[in-house]
């Protein structure tokens, strides 16, 4: 089908995102968030989670429908995150996209949060090249992925071993006292702050590592070196930790996506998920991409974090290349691996 009107549901975590687009143009992109209900918390409470989405869900449908000025009749098909994620928050839109699909007589694709992330750059950039490379950094997840085909076709190249990014940022944000959640806490006090202030490590870029594991993150280490410099350091400004924290994630983030391109010869990065808001990492990546000859594509920093535009932007292209849609039997997959777009 040539420029399917697409409903996307998202609600793999604390965002209710429903977003409509037609072909790869953006008609409308709504949100009701819980955040601040996880804020006292330092996290994110799943169960307080899945409530809220369940409250949120048919107003966040009514007020996007509004907003795109269309019917829901017209709508071609449902797109729908089905992993991973919270299980229990992932069940609500699942259902709801069942619901839609029963009721409207329309095709429901379910579809995977990571390749979304990827997928809602489509919007803004168009086509992806095929093969490009993917950093893909958000609140669970870092990997690094050779997509060859974003509608069924993903390789990871590598992952981290233990924090994710975002999770990273989060924890270093309330070790110092920066609030939930901590990325862009940490993205705004680093602003203040000097880069290279503290020599925080770099994780997994020993020459054993660039040797075994080249493009595999870890995060723990770093997370350690700040604890111990907070504890030691009992006089120390904040925004220089902030921003010195922060180049130490950016820069390796950086040095093995820029790897990748090398050993792939692939000439062509994308960098998605939340963490890909950061203001630093979207310097710096320009800076060095330009130097590499890398093209370079990261969506606008709204359409990093969790939103429905892109789970509406996958099941576009999913539609558009007459991929069949979900068998109406499938579940929530909480643990759904990067490597499968749909399911
Ligand atoms: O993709 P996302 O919205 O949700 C998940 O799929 O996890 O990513 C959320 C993560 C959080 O850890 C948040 O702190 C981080 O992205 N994040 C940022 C920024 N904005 C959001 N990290 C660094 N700098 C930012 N500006
Ligand atoms: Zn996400």
């Amino acid at each position: 089908m040539t420029n399917p009107l697409i409903l996307g549901i998202e609600t793999s975590c604390d965002e209710t995102g429903i977003g409509i687009v037609r072909g790869t143009e953006l008609l409308a992109d709504t949100l009701a968030s819980s955040v601040e209900e996880h804020a006292r918390f330092g996290g994110v409470v799943p169960e307080v989670a899945s409530r809220a989405h369940v409250e949120a869900m048919i107003p966040t449908i009514k007020k996007s429908v509004a907003a795109a000025g269309i019917n829901l009749n017209q709508i071609d098909a449902i797109a729908v995150t089905s992993g991973p994620g919270l299980a229990g928050a992932l069940v609500v839109g699942v259902a709801a996209a069942k619901a839609l699909g029963v009721a409207l007589n329309k095709p429901v694709y379910g579809v995977n949060h990571l390749a979304s992330h990827v997928a809602v750059d489509t919007l803004e950039n168009g086509k992806l090249p095929e093969p490009t490379l993917a950093l893909l950094v958000s609140g669970g997840h870092s990997s690094l992925l050779k997509v060859n085909n974003i509608n069924y076709e993903i390789e990871s190249l590598g992952k981290t071993l233990d924090d994710a990014a975002g999770e990273a940022f989060d924890k270093i944000a309330r070790v110092m006292g920066l609030g939930f959640p901590g990325g862009p806490a940490v993205d705004n006090e680093a602003k203040n702050g000097n880069n290279n202030a503290i020599k925080f490590p770099r994780g997994l870029t020993q020459a054993e590592d660039w040797r075994t594991r080249p493009f595999d993150f870890s995060f723990s280490g770093l997370k350690t070196a700040v604890a111990r410099y907070l504890e030691s350091t009992p006089q120390y400004k904040r925004a220089d930790v902030a921003a010195s924290f922060q180049e130490a994630i950016v820069d390796v983030l950086l040095q093995k996506s820029l790897a990748a391109c090398k050993t792939t010869g692939i000439e062509s990065l994308v960098i998605a998920g939340g963490v890909a808001a950061n203001s630093r990492l979207r310097q710096l990546a320009e800076q060095r991409c330009a130097d590499a000859g890398i093209r370079l594509r990261i969506p606008s920093p709204i359409l990093c974090t969790d939103n429905g535009a892109m789970v509406a932007a996958l099941g576009s292209l999913m539609s558009s290349a007459g991929r069949a849609p979900s068998a109406i039997d499938f579940s929530a997959t909480s643990s759904l691996a990067v490597t499968s777009v749909s399911v």
